[in-house]
């Protein structure tokens, strides 16, 4: 047996048999470091997949602050300690006001989960509204509120309090959200990731957001925005992607990149609404907001920063743009290239049917290229790319060579030139 196929044999016995392994040929990673991962016989891949190890896989400074605080105390928010303030300064420093107050957990799933308390407490209403295939975690509640399990195998669909409203195709789909908070009163709110992820990597029409917010508001709603995919500088034009639409939400939920690898989950939100909360019953989470997140979080975002990876982000990505965009040109099945910054997607089609086979065609031969890619989308037909933030130029320049191959090999016709 070689190694892949016992741990392969392993993983069958040992774990839950609904963890998915990316690629056909299973990749048995043993190390990152930066923008690159590598297997356990040393071959380098470069990542362009995975958006949690934001700054970098194991970026030197992260790892040791996390070392450094984990020598010295690790323990929980009962006890007065200066990090979580300067942590809690630090972020709450790039969201618009009135976005001015932190509660702290371990994953994007419990950042959402008790978004919904704040909402609840708040409105003291139930009713919600999310956007078709969102995905918004991994608990009981969130696969209520996440169309993209709820309606998709082994869901039972959505539970009465769930109401769904189409992707919009124009500023104008905004009516049909504006329509639902007519009929649900009272209304707890809207949750929307700023650019949906799990459904495309897709960008909101431009005014969309702003009438949805206004006729969510309007009917006595609170808007949660879901930024644990794109926040933090990944679309290059704006610090946190709602910027980009001239909104500001009531709740933001934060997670993924914001630990760069370690489990760290935010949610920040106003004054009025943190109080509505505060309702008699204490708000514990063990590990939330402990020394050694706050310490690694406050590194990750001072590496952010330091190292002007939102600018980066936004050059880099306008590279990849530009040369996806050629590519579309060239190839037909190519049908739309889309996304901001480091946070991009390649819709695949074969006329009007999604070219899901193909997707998952071309996102193995990369891997065997040594490019990760992965692919999203209701159909998965979405190639995504949204690597760790210092890709570089001459990355872009590999993938695009690497895909632009990959796809001369695949399907060397239809060819537009
Ligand atoms: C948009 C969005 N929200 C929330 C979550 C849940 O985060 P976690 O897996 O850290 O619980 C995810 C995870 O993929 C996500 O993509």
């Amino acid at each position: 047996m070689t190694r892949i196929e016992s741990i392969l044999e392993a993983r069958g016995r040992l774990l839950g048999r609904n963890l998915s392994i990316a690629y056909e040929k299973p990749l048995n990673i043993v190390r990152g470091e930066m923008q690159y991962l590598f297997d356990d016989e040393g071959r380098r891949y470069l990542d362009a997949y995975n958006n949690v190890a934001h700054v970098g896989h194991c970026h030197p400074k992260v790892v040791a602050a996390g070392q450094a605080q984990m020598a010295l105390l690790n323990t929980n928010t009962r006890y007065l300690n200066d990090l979580i303030i300067r942590y809690a300064e630090r972020l709450t420093a790039t969201l618009p006001e009135p976005l001015s107050v932190c509660y702290f957990v371990n994953s994007g799933s419990e950042a959402n989960e008790l978004a919904l308390r704040l909402a609840r407490a708040h409105t003291k209403a139930r009713d919600l509204i999310v956007l078709e295939h969102a995905y918004h975690g991994n608990t009981t509640t969130l696969i209520d509120i996440s169309p993209y399990k709820h309606d998709g195998p082994g869901g039972d669909g959505p539970p009465a309090w769930v109401y769904k409203a189409p992707l919009p195709a124009t500023k104008d789909d905004a009516q049909i959200v504006a329509n639902l908070t007519t009929r649900l009163k009272p209304l707890c709110g809207f949750i929307a990731e700023s650019m949906p992820s799990v459904a495309g990597q897709i960008i909101l029409p431009d005014g969309y957001l702003k009438s949805v917010y206004d006729a969510v508001r309007a009917a006595g709603g609170v808007c949660i925005a879901d930024e644990v995919q794109t926040g933090l500088g990944r679309i290059g034009t704006h610090f946190w992607a709602f910027e980009k639409y001239g909104v500001v939400p009531d709740i933001v939920v934060l997670g993924k990149p914001i630990g760069n690898g370690h489990p760290i989950g935010a949610v920040i939100t106003t004054p009025d609404i943190a109080e509505s909360f505060d309702n008699g019953m204490e708000f514990f989470s063990t590990f939330g907001g402990n020394n050694v997140s706050c310490a690694i979080g406050q590194a990750v975002l001072q590496a952010v920063q330091e190292e002007k990876l939102q600018s980066h982000a936004r050059q880099v990505g306008e590279h990849l743009l530009s040369g996806l965009r050629d590519l579309q040109q060239r190839h037909e099945i190519i049908r739309d290239v889309r996304g901001s910054g480091l946070f991009l997607g390649v819709e695949l089609r074969n006329g009007n049917a999604p070219a899901t086979r193909e997707a998952n065609s071309i996102v193995n031969r990369m891997c065997e290229h040594g490019i990760l890619f992965g692919t999203d989308g209701p159909s998965h037909n979405v190639l995504k790319i949204r690597p760790p933030m210092p890709f570089s130029i001459e990355d872009a320049d590999l993938l695009i060579s690497t895909l632009a191959e990959t796809l001369f090999v695949l399907f060397r016709g239809p060819s537009r030139d």
